[in-house]
């Protein structure tokens, strides 16, 4: 997979540097380029930004600089131009990431990811550049770099290989469309408090059961709207119809 960022601040993204994503980068799973917005501005300054039409307050980022920038970035010869690759629009204006939206990304041979910053970027590069725009929460943060790095973390650590044990993202809390259930290392005795008997047991169904009912536990004491939507079997529904009888009781 091919990563292209778009940022005034590609010095605050040492963060790729280290872990998971360095080592997915390491072993070729992704690059990673940093793409420096200024250095797409024409003019002995350089300008990225200017004051909005019409007064207020504020700087929004100019268009040409971005349209000159994208344009560029995706005619490198790093991949096919005549395939329609996501040209993303940090924003919290966008639709909410999730990890269903995560999935989505990773399936992606290249990513475009733009950072805006200040009150936001001319509106016709929402219109006539971006093909989605995304949001990390509802809460308004002074730029999209540190929302790109959760973007690229996430899509990352999904791609096949990424993660030492193979398969360990498909039992993160909500890629099963459940929360996860507790974990528990040495010691089995910690000041008093006890690992469940079960997990010692060596016995791999009745740890798989635990392990579920867990899960089922956890999701609907904290996030009963994910029960709504996740795949439940018939065991699940009645385990789940217990939890509210013994709530009830
Ligand atoms: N830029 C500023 N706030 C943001 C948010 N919540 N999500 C994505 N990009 C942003």
């Amino acid at each position: 997979m091919h990563i292209d960022i778009l940022t005034l601040l590609p010095e605050a993204f040492t963060y790729l540097n280290y872990s998971i994503l360095q080592r997915a980068q390491a072993a070729g799973l992704v690059d990673i380029r940093l793409h420096h917005l200024r250095e797409y501005a024409t003019g002995k300054h350089r300008v990225t930004d200017e004051p909005p039409f019409g007064g207020g307050g504020g700087m929004v980022l100019k268009p040409e600089p971005i349209f000159t920038a994208v344009e560029s970035i995706l005619d490198d010869g790093v991949s096919n131009t005549s395939i329609a690759h996501p040209i993303i629009l940090m924003t919290p204006q966008g639709r909410p990431f999730t990890q269903t939206i995560a999935q989505e990304l990773a399936g992606y041979e290249r990513l475009l990811l733009i950072c805006g910053r200040y009150e936001g970027v001319d509106e016709r590069v929402r219109q006539h550049l971006m093909t989605d725009e995304i949001s990390i929460g509802d809460y308004v943060l002074t730029g999209g770099e540190l929302a790109a790095m959760v973007v690229v973390d996430a899509v990352v650590r999904l791609l096949p290989g990424a993660l030492g044990a193979e398969g360990a993202a498909e039992t993160d809390s909500h890629a099963t469309g459940l929360l996860e259930g507790p974990h528990y290392t040495k010691p089995a005795n910690f000041r008093g408090w006890d690992v469940p008997a079960v997990l010692r047991s060596g016995h791999a169904g009745q740890i798989a059961r635990w392990r579920r009912q867990e899960a089922l536990r956890r999701t609907w004491e904290r996030r009963p709207d994910m029960l709504v939507t996740a795949v439940l079997s018939e065991e699940d529904k009645w385990f789940l119809g217990q939890l509210a009888a013994d709530g009830n009781r």
